[in-house]
């Protein structure tokens, strides 16, 4: 390995650091020569620092195991129907398998523990057929796993869920990591197949947004195969729901895993939420939270004060972030009339502290630089107290003086004594 390979590594571990990457691996994975490696790459990403939760499937074992003792499962992926033999079965592979990831992570020094974190109800009768022990994912226990992973431990889940009533379900493992990477609101879904996804094919580029994958899967349904089409579609579910980025590659590859995530062009397909759809404008029923969440940021003087009225009369001026239904960012633009060159100024722009780091102070400040091009504007200008690098490093603003305000606000910023600097960025 080169020192430059470490440097560009560098690169991504502040944005990455305690970050929950979900990895579901294939049982085909785990039965192949490169299983080990997989474990040395998952103590690469652990060393720094990104918690790591380990979904993996059973169907090769449950296939070997069956074929040991001459039995014909019912189901292979946990999609079927699972009769009580198969269950048995996948009970055996999964605990056997499970110990074999404990025991290679315990090779490479990481702590890890087999949980049973998710409950589970029957699939039930479909389409007149009963499903028997074929389960579907309820509840994923979040408090658990974020236990585990604030004390460092990689929690290993297996295609087994639980109903609290003694009964164990076969559930299929693509699902169980997408309720699992939703719960936590994961950063990254890392499905680690046989094949590099759909790029393998020459069809999809390395990196789609999940309005092209949805496509996609709407054109080529019937030329994928099964795994591959469950893979794209929980992946666009995935997206849709929360999670940013979801990868589909082949780890029985080496260094497969490392090279994605630490590369720009990757080496499977990596499917990307839109994250602006995430952006909508505030509504008059968003103005007491988006007081609550910029009330720390007013009384430390990062934003000037503002009350709840004048938010509401000027709602259409603001726009809101959303992860899960949940208000988390939040970011003003404000048309400055008597401005020349016409100008409008972003103002309180505010990410709650839980979400920071992630972007979306960045995609707020892009969204209303795009609504003021829409609404005529030739300058941007921000005023900040104690945010003026981040406008100029993660924004591209400059700095510049009071003298640029028009008349009508230059007299607000006179009379507010906040002496905050002004910053601009001609838009062209
Ligand atoms: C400033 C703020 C909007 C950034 O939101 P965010 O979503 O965390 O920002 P991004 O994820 O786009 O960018 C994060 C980067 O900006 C840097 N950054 C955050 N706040 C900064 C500040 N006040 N000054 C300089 N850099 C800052 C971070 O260190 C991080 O750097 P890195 O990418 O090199 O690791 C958020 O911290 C906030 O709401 N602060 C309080 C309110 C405020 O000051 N608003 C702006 C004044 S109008």
């Amino acid at each position: 390995m080169k020192a430059a390979d470490l440097r560009g590594i560098l690169h991504y571990t502040a944005r990455f650091r305690d970050r929950v990457f979900v990895l579901n691996v294939d049982s085909a994975v785990l039965a192949s020569d490169n299983f080990r490696n997989l474990l040395l790459d998952i103590s690469v990403l652990r060393s720094l620092n990104i918690r790591i939760v380990l979904v993996h499937g059973c169907s090769v074992q449950v296939k070997a195991l069956a074929d040991e003792i001459k039995l014909s499962p019912s189901d292979l992926d946990g999609m079927g129907i699972t009769d009580a033999a198969t269950l048995r079965l996948a009970i055996l592979a999964s605990n056997r398998l499970a110990h074999e990831i404990l025991m290679g992570l315990n090779d490479t020094d990481q702590r890890a523990v087999i949980t049973n974190a998710i409950t589970a109800h029957p699939a039930g009768i479909l389409n007149g057929v009963d499903q028997q022990f074929t389960g579907q994912v309820d509840r994923v226990d979040v408090a658990f796993l974020e236990t585990l992973l604030n004390q460092d431990v990689i929690p290993i889940i297996s295609p087994l869920g639980f109903d609290g009533n003694g009964q164990t379900y076969r559930v299929n493992s693509d699902s169980v990591a997408l309720e699992v990477s939703e719960a936590l609101m994961a950063n990254k879904l890392i499905h680690i197949t046989t094949s590099n996804g759909a790029r393998a094919a020459g069809h999809l580029s390395a990196q789609v947004s999940v309005e092209e994958a949805d496509d996609y899967i709407r054109k080529h349904r019937s030329e994928l195969s099964a795994p591959m089409l469950s893979k794209l579609r929980h992946g666009v579910r995935a997206c849709r729901n929360g999670v940013q980025r979801v990868h589909i590659i082949d780890g029985t590859q080496d260094e497969a895993l490392l090279s994605e995530i630490f590369s720009n062009e990757g080496v499977g397909t990596m499917i990307h939420a839109n994250e602006y759809l995430a952006i909508r404008p505030a509504m008059k029923k968003d103005a007491g939270m988006i007081m609550k969440l910029i009330r720390e940021s007013v009384e430390s003087q990062q934003l000037a004060p503002r009350t709840r009225r004048s938010i509401e009369e000027r709602i259409g001026d603001f726009y809101v972030f959303e992860i899960d239904r949940n208000i988390v960012g939040c970011a003003g633009l404000k048309s400055l009339h008597d401005a020349h060159p016409p100008a409008a100024e972003l103002e309180c722009l505010f990410v709650a502290e839980a979400h920071e780091n992630r972007g979306i102070g960045g995609k707020l400040m892009l969204y209303a630089e795009e609504q003021a091009r829409q609404r005529g504007a030739r300058r941007l200008l921000a005023l900040s107290t104690q945010a003026f690098n981040y406008f100029a490093h993660k924004g591209g603003f400059r700095e510049g003086s009071p003298d640029m305000l028009p008349p009508s606000r230059r007299a607000a910023y006179d009379k507010s004594g906040r002496h905050s600097k002004v910053l601009f960025k001609d838009l062209t």
